[in-house]
C-alpha cells in the first residue's frame, strides 16, 4: 500500500453504480436487496444531486474505486448525520482504507457544520468486525435496541463527535 496513490472524490459518476454494487457484493456482509438499496441511493444522488439529501465519499487507490461512504443530514436536525454505508472493497480490507474514509467523512462533515455522526450496525456475531472498526475510529456505544432487527438481533448505534 506504499507507493500507491491514495485519493478522494465526492462528486458520484456513472461508473459508481457499478462501483458500489461491486464493492458491497464482495463484502459478503449484505442481503441482495440490501445491495439493492445501496445503489438506489447513488442512482438518486445522479438525478436529484444534492437535493437528493446522499453524500458520498469515495476512496481510490491508483484511480480504482476502492470503497465508499454515504451519509446525509437527519431531517429536523441542523448538526447530525447519519452514515448510511461505509464499505471496502473485500480485497482491500483489514489495509487501513476504511478508516482513512471514515477520517475524510469526518473532516467533510465538520466541515459543512456537523457535529454528530450517528452509524448503526447490528450486535450479531457477524458484525463484531465491524463493531471493532468503529470502536478503532473513537466512535462511542451510545445505544442499544434490543431484538431491533429481529428477535436476538439488536441494533447498535454508535456516534462519533467531530
Ligand atoms: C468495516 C470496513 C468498512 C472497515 O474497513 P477496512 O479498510 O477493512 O478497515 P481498516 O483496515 O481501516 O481498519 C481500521 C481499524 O479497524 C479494525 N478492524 C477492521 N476490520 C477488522 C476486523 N475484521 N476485525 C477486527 N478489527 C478490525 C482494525 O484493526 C483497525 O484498527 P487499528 O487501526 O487500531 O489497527 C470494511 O471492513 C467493510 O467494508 N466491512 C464490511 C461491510 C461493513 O460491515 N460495513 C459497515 C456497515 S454499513
Amino acid at each position: 500500500m506504499n507507493n500507491n496513490t491514495i485519493t478522494f472524490r465526492n462528486n458520484p459518476i456513472q461508473e459508481d453504480l457499478q462501483n458500489v454494487k461491486r464493492i458491497i457484493e464482495s463484502t459478503g456482509f449484505f442481503y441482495d436487496f440490501e445491495i439493492d438499496v445501496a445503489v438506489e441511493l447513488v442512482d438518486e444522488r445522479l438525478n436529484k444531486g444534492l437535493e437528493s439529501g446522499y453524500l458520498f465519499t469515495f476512496i481510490e487507490i491508483d484511480n480504482e474505486v476502492a470503497g465508499y461512504a454515504c451519509f446525509g443530514l437527519i431531517p429536523c436536525t441542523v448538526c447530525s448525520y447519519d452514515l448510511y454505508w461505509i464499505a471496502v472493497d473485500n480485497k482491500f480490507r483489514g489495509q487501513g482504507l476504511g478508516k482513512k474514509l471514515m477520517t475524510e467523512i469526518e473532516k467533510e462533515i465538520a466541515k459543512i457544520g456537523g457535529h454528530n455522526i450517528y452509524i448503526e450496525t447490528s450486535a450479531r456475531e457477524k458484525y463484531i468486525p465491524t463493531q471493532n472498526f468503529y470502536i478503532s475510529c473513537n466512535c462511542t456505544l451510545e445505544a442499544r435496541f434490543k431484538d431491533f432487527y429481529d428477535i436476538d438481533d439488536d441494533k447498535l448505534v454508535y456516534v462519533k463527535k467531530v
